[in-house]
């Protein structure tokens, strides 16, 4: 097995260490790559005085130039801010009207608020603004409208929310609980229901829709109008439409005569500049929706 060839005069030097045989040269480290190695420990040490770089309790050592990625993007927001400064006053400005009839606002305003509607909005009404899973979110692509789909009344309810105590101001109405509160019996629940839904198809049992029809004109015309097609001063939605919020099987719309509903929006106003919430209204607006 082991012929190891004898020491010879010149052989390198080596370490003493031998594995079957083999024996580890104790050769110096190549110039060049000490002097790099020596380079980074200069430069790491240089680096730590310079840039925020050891952590302590609560935050990093700041290093001597002052350093920090959250300035440099407090910087770019800003330049961007002053670039957009003179087409923020303007749509800040012009009537509410205006904008749609001001190509170069309009395209501003369809960018600027598809960004905030993607921040801002997506997570409740949904990225495409289709409405969330979740029930309770509205479509804000079709025309069926709680509070108003004109450019005014958009602003409005971005503007002050709906139901939120965020607003003094804020959109306000409700849906009394007609069975929790005992306003209707159980049967004239069921009655009312088949007769909603009669509205828009067909009511799960037909001999009770006569009898809702006079329970509705008594409990839910004043809010949803005679002809149950809704009422926007009040978000009371149409419930001919077959649209709904909260779901139109039977079960989900006793629910809501029982419990009622009571959907909530935060207000963005104080939230979002004057700017973005005039872009993410018009945004909104040219959806395909706007009146
Ligand atoms: C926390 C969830 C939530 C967020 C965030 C939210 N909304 Fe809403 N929004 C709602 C709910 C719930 C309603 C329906 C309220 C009701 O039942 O009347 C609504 C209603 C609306 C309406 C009225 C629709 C109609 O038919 O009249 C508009 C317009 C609207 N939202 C726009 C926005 C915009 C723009 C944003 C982003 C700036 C936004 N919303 C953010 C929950 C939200
Ligand atoms: C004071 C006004 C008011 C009265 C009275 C009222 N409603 Fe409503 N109703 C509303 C409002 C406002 C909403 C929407 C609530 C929301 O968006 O969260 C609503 C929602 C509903 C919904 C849910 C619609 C959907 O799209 O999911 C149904 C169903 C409904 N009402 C039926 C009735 C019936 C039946 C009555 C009478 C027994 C009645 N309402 C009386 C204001 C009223």
């Amino acid at each position: 097995m082991s012929h190891i060839p004898p020491k010879q005069e010149g052989d390198p030097e080596t370490t003493g260490h031998s594995w079957d045989g083999i024996e580890e040269f104790n050769n110096p480290l190549p110039r060049w790559w000490l002097w790099a190695f020596y380079a980074t420990i200069v430069w790491g040490i240089g680096y730590s005085i310079a840039y925020p770089a050891w952590p302590g309790i609560s935050k990093a050592t700041a290093g001597v130039l002052g350093y920090s990625t959250r300035a440099e993007v407090a910087e770019e927001i800003a330049a961007v801010d002053q670039a957009n400064a003179a087409i923020n006053a303007r749509l800040e400005s012009v009537e509410l009207t205006a904008i749609a009839e001001d190509p170069e606002l309009l395209n501003y305003a369809g960018n600027a608020g598809a960004a905030v509607f993607r921040t801002w909005c997506a997570q409740c009404h949904g990225s495409g603004a289709a409405g969330a899973q979740a029930s309770g979110y509205p479509n804000l692509l079709d025309d069926d409208w709680l509070w108003g789909g004109d450019i005014a009344a958009i602003h409005e309810t971005v503007s002050y929310g709906i139901r939120t105590e965020d607003h003094p101001d804020t959109r306000f109405s409700m849906m009394p609980a007609f069975g929790r509160d005992d306003l209707l019996e159980r049967e004239q629940i069921s009655q009312v229901t088949n007769y909603v839904m009669s509205l828009s198809g067909t009511p799960r049992d037909a001999d009770e829709v006569a009898a809702g029809a006079e329970v509705f004109a008594e409990n839910c015309a004043a809010c949803h109008a005679e002809d149950g097609t809704g009422d926007r001063m009040q978000g009371a939605p149409d419930l001919t439409d077959a649209i709904w919020l909260y779901g139109g099987d039977y079960e989900r719309l006793v629910e809501a005569v029982h419990g009622s509903r009571y959907g909530v929006m935060p207000a963005w106003q104080g939230r979002l500049s004057e700017a973005q919430i005039r872009a993410v209204s018009a945004y909104v607006h040219g959806l395909g929706g706007g009146e």
